[in-house]
């Protein structure tokens, strides 16, 4: 039995007003009632400008919401910027940081995912923190090299005691919307290789699968050694599919 986390993403996807309904779906399915599925920690991560609502949404259960991302510093002339500070006053739990979709279109590195980790701390908030290989790197047997990069890279700005307070998310690049899951073994080889690269310095942390996770191969993934959860996108925007991967992470939660 373990420690199990299903966080969704909903990307650039809902109004407010539809937020809060699909907050509300979501909070209605049986396995979700009261928030929590069979001891399930259960995150919800709306666009910025959904954040109230969906909060507002579920304050009446144990679900937590998070953010998608946040900016390094805590105020300042950062245009079109949220700071970590803003989220938390919403009432926010979590932030992502690090998401390949900010690498890529936003030409985030790891340094800087690094100081968002620092602000987001501060405020309390738990980083979700994304690494991941591109299908060129997986291909040319780079996968590992790259995740022990960035994962250490982080860590030497952020130290190891507050990695202990973060969550890892491995998202291969090449799984993200695609509908090619990385297969169970691909997912356990690399979480058994951020596993081991954390505990180096003692730090024991929840590592979550993403990349086109379904109802239908969440219990598979979840089965694995070292998967503890998933960060889920486009499933995460259909209340039965969501729904699906928290019971299926029920299976496998103390
Ligand atoms: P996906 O996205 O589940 O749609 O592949 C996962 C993510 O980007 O976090």
């Amino acid at each position: 039995m373990k420690r199990m986390i299903v966080a969704g993403n909903w990307k650039m996807h809902t109004t407010a007003t539809e937020a809060a309904e699909l907050a509300l779906a979501v909070l209605a399915r049986k396995d979700l009632q009261g928030g929590m599925a069979h001891g399930v920690e259960v995150v919800l991560c709306p666009p910025f400008t959904s954040l109230e609502s969906v909060v507002a949404s579920s304050s009446a259960t144990s679900v937590r919401i998070g953010a998608q991302d946040c900016h390094h510093e805590h105020h300042g002339a950062f245009t079109g910027d949220v700071s970590a500070s803003m989220i938390r006053a919403l009432g926010c739990t979590h932030v992502i940081v690090g998401h390949s979709e900010r690498r890529r279109y936003h030409h985030e590195g790891d340094d800087l995912v690094a100081r968002k980790i620092l602000a987001a701390l501060s405020e309390g908030l738990v980083p979700i923190v994304c690494c991941g290989e591109t299908l060129e790197e997986r291909k040319s047997g780079a996968t590992t090299s790259v995740i022990g990069r960035q994962l250490r890279t982080i860590m030497n700005v952020v130290g190891a005691e507050r990695m202990g307070q973060c969550i890892v998310a491995y998202e291969p690049v090449w799984a993200i919307g695609t509908g090619l899951a990385a297969t169970p073994e691909q997912a356990q080889e690399v979480h058994a290789f951020i596993a081991t690269l954390l505990n180096e310095q003692n730090v024991r942390i929840p590592i979550l699968y993403g990349g086109s996770v379904t109802a239908e191969n969440a219990a598979t993934l979840f089965a694995c050694t070292d998967v503890y959860g998933a960060l889920v996108g486009g499933a995460s925007l259909k209340a039965d599919a969501f729904a699906g991967i928290v019971a299926a992470a029920g299976e496998q939660a103390q």
